[in-house]
């Protein structure tokens, strides 16, 4: 039976192509996809999570929720990874959004629909996870599983030295969902930072007589562009499709328990996650870490999904 998924996310490319595999992929059931402020805005990431609906126009579509800004304004986006619409300028117009629930509530109702058989797949800060926690305290014992693309256990981020983009963005809302009772796995940036794509990807990607085709050609060459203008990287990371992996193929990855938190306030290290990994761990484990993939078959799930995904459309 395909497992039951909401799927919480930014749109930002990586958010996009993770949607264009899930949406496909019959081992899942996207019952809801919500937006989140975090590469974009709140109201461009609402459009954005539309507007992907709309290309890819999928048999069923799911519910959608609308973003709304997170409680402190973070001090930055990633438009300059995805475009100033977080969609690589792709041009793409919404008329007016379909569906105006916010996040947080189509989380709570989806979740209370089906309790104990929803998985929450975060692509994003996690604003919304904490907000729906904190609107239905009896939530987190009735969600599946909650699964998180953030994070990094080497000590190695990507927005600040210490700290990745989805944690940096709402710690406060990040250190709410990683210390809820629900059970937890994080895809820290060690794993998602190991599978690097590089142009020939899109020369794998589905034709564009495709729908799902013609969306990433549009999207993707801006992201391949970035890195080599941001970093001299010939090659890409999409880190939200390695956190759908993680999901759907959970034997490409090796999980340790480990205990886990967030740093909410530092100077330097605001948005870290820190690990109790000593000898004596004095924490308790709250989470499962992917600390370990096969990234030659990562990416052939990928490959495989966006097969699917094209044979669909
Ligand atoms: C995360 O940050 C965002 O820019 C990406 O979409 C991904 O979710 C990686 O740190
Ligand atoms: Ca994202």
């Amino acid at each position: 039976m395909a497992r039951k998924v909401i799927i919480d996310c930014d749109p930002g490319i990586d958010d996009a192509v993770a949607l264009s595999m899930a949406l496909f992929d019959p081992r899942l059931d996207v019952v809801a996809i919500t937006a989140t402020a975090g590469n974009v805005s709140a109201a461009q990431s609402s459009r954005n999570v539309q507007t992907i609906i709309e290309q890819l126009d999928p048999l069923r579509y799911p519910r959608l929720g609308v973003a709304t800004a997170p409680d402190t304004s973070p001090a930055t986006d990633a438009r300059y990874m995805h475009g100033e619409d977080g969609l690589g300028n792709s041009g793409y117009q919404v008329s007016r959004l379909h569906h105006q629930h916010p996040s947080e509530k189509v989380i709570c109702d989806a979740v209370r629909a089906d309790p104990n058989c929803i998985t929450l797949i975060c692509l994003g800060p996690l604003t919304n996870i904490a907000r729906a926690f904190q609107r239905d305290p009896d939530l987190p014992s009735m969600v599946d599983r909650l699964v998180v693309m953030g994070g990094c256990v080497d000590g190695n981020g990507n927005v600040t030295p210490a700290a990745e983009f989805n944690i940096y963005q709402d710690p406060v809302s990040a250190r709410v969902a990683l210390r809820s009772p629900v059970t937890k796995t994080l895809v820290p940036l060690d794993v998602t930072r190991q599978v690097e794509l590089t142009l020939d990807f899109l020369d794998e990607l589905p034709s564009d007589e495709t729908r799902v085709g013609r969306f990433l050609r549009q999207i993707l060459p801006f992201i391949f562009r970035a890195y080599h203008q941001r970093l001299g990287q010939e090659s890409i990371h999409l880190h939200d499709c390695v956190a759908l992996a993680a999901v759907v193929e959970p034997d490409l990855f090796d999980f340790t328990e480990l205990a886990g938190d967030v740093e909410t306030q530092g100077e330097l290290t605001m948005g870290a996650t820190v690990f109790d990994r000593r000898r004596n761990p004095q924490w308790r484990p709250n989470m499962d870490v992917a600390l370990g993939i096969d990234v030659p078959r990562v990416s052939a799930y990928f490959t495989h999904a966006l097969t699917l995904a094209g044979n669909a459309t």
